[in-house]
């Protein structure tokens, strides 16, 4: 069984975090996504919340795949695999300014439990997107449809 992880803060899930679950979804036999917990980051949204969130966006997406699963860790994602039996971390790159730290992250990754990252080239159309980016356009009013999934964007509006 082939199984791979997303990992992220998804604080909250993008279009572009969502267009890269669904393509790993058709690699891979099951595909986590894992809401990681880092107690020193502020979040918009609960843990809950954000599972929520992605579950949803997912069941509402137009290929709603059926072997991906939403779950939360603590501490090292390597361990989080380990214990699930994942075998592949599946990361996506915007631009060449994620690539430095993303491949420490996997080169480290790596090292500490020969669990693989592998990269997927962001769709052109959610380059320049970020769940902080999002956060901010939407506090200040900006309309940001079309760049996250409609559940999400309905509780940015109920929170703005
Ligand atoms: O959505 P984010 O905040 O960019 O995701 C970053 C995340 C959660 C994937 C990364 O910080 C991570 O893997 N954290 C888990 C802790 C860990 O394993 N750290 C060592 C990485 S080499």
């Amino acid at each position: 069984m082939r199984r791979a992880v997303c990992p992220g803060s998804f604080d909250p899930i993008t279009n572009g975090h969502l267009d890269i679950v669904v393509r790993a979804s058709r690699l891979f036999d099951e595909v986590v996504v894992a809401v990681l917990i880092n107690k020193n980051k502020a979040t918009l949204f609960t843990v809950e919340e954000r599972m929520d969130l992605i579950r949803e966006a997912l069941s509402e997406h137009p290929s709603a795949p059926n072997n991906v699963t939403v779950d939360t860790a603590h501490g090292l994602v390597v361990d989080f695999c380990r214990s699930r039996g994942i075998q592949s971390i599946v990361k996506g790159l915007r631009a060449v300014s994620d690539f430095d730290y993303e491949l420490q992250m996997a080169q480290m990754n790596n090292s500490l439990a020969g669990v693989e990252t592998l990269f997927m080239s962001t769709n052109p159309q959610y380059a320049f997107l970020s769940s902080s980016l999002v956060k901010e356009v939407a506090r200040y009013g900006g309309d940001v449809s079309g760049l996250v999934p409609d559940v999400v964007l309905k509780q940015l509006r109920d929170r703005a």
